[in-house]
């Protein structure tokens, strides 16, 4: 019988559920993404509760029906316990153990940062030991990773998380939420020249981040701008994405140099940012650095990335009883020897 991996994900306002194979790759994944957030121009913890508690039982129908996998088969089932909302880890985590109690199946619990970092697992080995910039909604670090189950972080934001001052500047824009696709769209039409805003903590502060500063500054622009066409606002877009990419590749490219790591991958929703992406493969690869990124379907919040996670967890005899709890934060922890 295949060795298949059921993966649910709901820490946040994305449903999804996966199949996922270590022969075959990502058998099925779909994501529902929750629009009723827009109109409030950020994600409502009891709207995306009470949304994952409609999609989460049809969405797991249709993901297993389209795999031809019927429940009892399963290898293991992997579900994000945390970090992330409580209302809606709860859900996804109900439901995980309630599967495994019905059909004795073996549950991991998944911490959401290793998810997203294993996404790079999905469609080729990862070529090992590698560092990864994890680049969020809630999180910005660099983690060297050993190997699956040995992490470090080695650097962090100090405020914003990368994510999040793209959303927040999409705000400043009035682009659609979410930010970072609409600044990133906004800025092909741009001048990433136009306006000189702050790179913090790039001559100093180790590996850390910081994208409070930036955000001020663009408010500050903005406000100071008496009639904001189109023009402009692409213009503040590609600046505004420009200060966030550099400090991003500059504080990698300082840790591959003196870790001196042969390998590097992206991971998050940030890491679908083309620029991100051009300009890490312009510094980091011209260094001879491999330079890699899940596809953009993985690099924001999917159940694939649970699935795969849970098949390396579940493989290592590292399985979670029906007591597993949620956590709202926490660091990402090595598991591994
Ligand atoms: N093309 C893009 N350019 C820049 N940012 C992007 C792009 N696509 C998505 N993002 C940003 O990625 C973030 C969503 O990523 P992700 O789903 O990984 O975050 P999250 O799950 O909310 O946070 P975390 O993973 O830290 O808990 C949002 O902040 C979004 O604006
Ligand atoms: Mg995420």
């Amino acid at each position: 019988m295949e060795e298949l991996y059921l993966g649910i994900e709901t820490s946040c306002d994305d449903t999804s559920c996966a199949i996922y194979s270590p022969s075959r790759g990502v058998v099925v994944h779909r994501t529902a993404a929750q629009l009723d957030h827009e109109k409030y121009g950020g994600v409502v913890p009891e709207i995306a509760s009470r949304s994952h508690m409609r999609t989460l039982l049809p969405l797991y129908e249709t993901v297993t029906g389209e795999a031809g996998v019927e429940l009892p088969s399963l290898a293991g089932i992997g579900v994000t316990n945390g970090p992330g909302l409580t209302g809606s880890l709860l859900v996804g985590l109900s439901f995980a153990k309630a599967l495994a109690y019905g059909s004795g199946a073996r549950l991991a619990g998944i911490h959401h940062i290793e998810g997203h970092i294993l996404a790079n697992a999905l469609e080729n080995p990862l070529v090992l030991p590698a560092l990864v910039l994890v680049v969020s909604g809630g999180h910005t670090q660099l983690v060297a990773m050993e190997k699956i189950g040995r992490y470090e972080v080695i650097g962090s934001t100090r405020d914003d998380a990368a994510g999040e001052a793209f959303d927040k500047i999409g705000k400043l824009l009035a682009l659609p939420f979410p930010g970072g696709p609409s600044v990133e769209l906004a800025a092909r039409t741009g001048n990433r020249a136009s306006y000189d805003f702050p790179r913090a903590l790039r001559h100093s502060g180790g590996y850390d981040f910081s994208f409070s500063g930036l955000k001020t500054a663009v408010r500050l622009e903005v406000e100071s701008i008496p009639a904001i066409t189109p023009q402009i606002v692409s213009d503040v877009a590609a600046s505004a994405q420009e200060a966030i990419v550099e400090a991003l590749v500059d504080k990698s490219f300082l840790a591959v140099k003196e870790m001196h790591t042969r390998s590097f991958y992206l991971a998050g929703g940030v890491a679908a940012n083309c620029r991100l992406r051009e300009l890490m493969q312009e510094r980091l690869g011209s260094a001879g650095i491999r330079v890699s990124w899940p596809r953009p379907e993985y690099c924001t919040d999917n159940a694939a990335m649970i699935a795969c996670a849970a098949c390396h967890h579940i493989r290592a005899g590292r399985v979670d009883g029906l007591d597993l709890n949620s956590f709202a934060r926490g660091n990402l922890l090595s598991w591994a020897a």
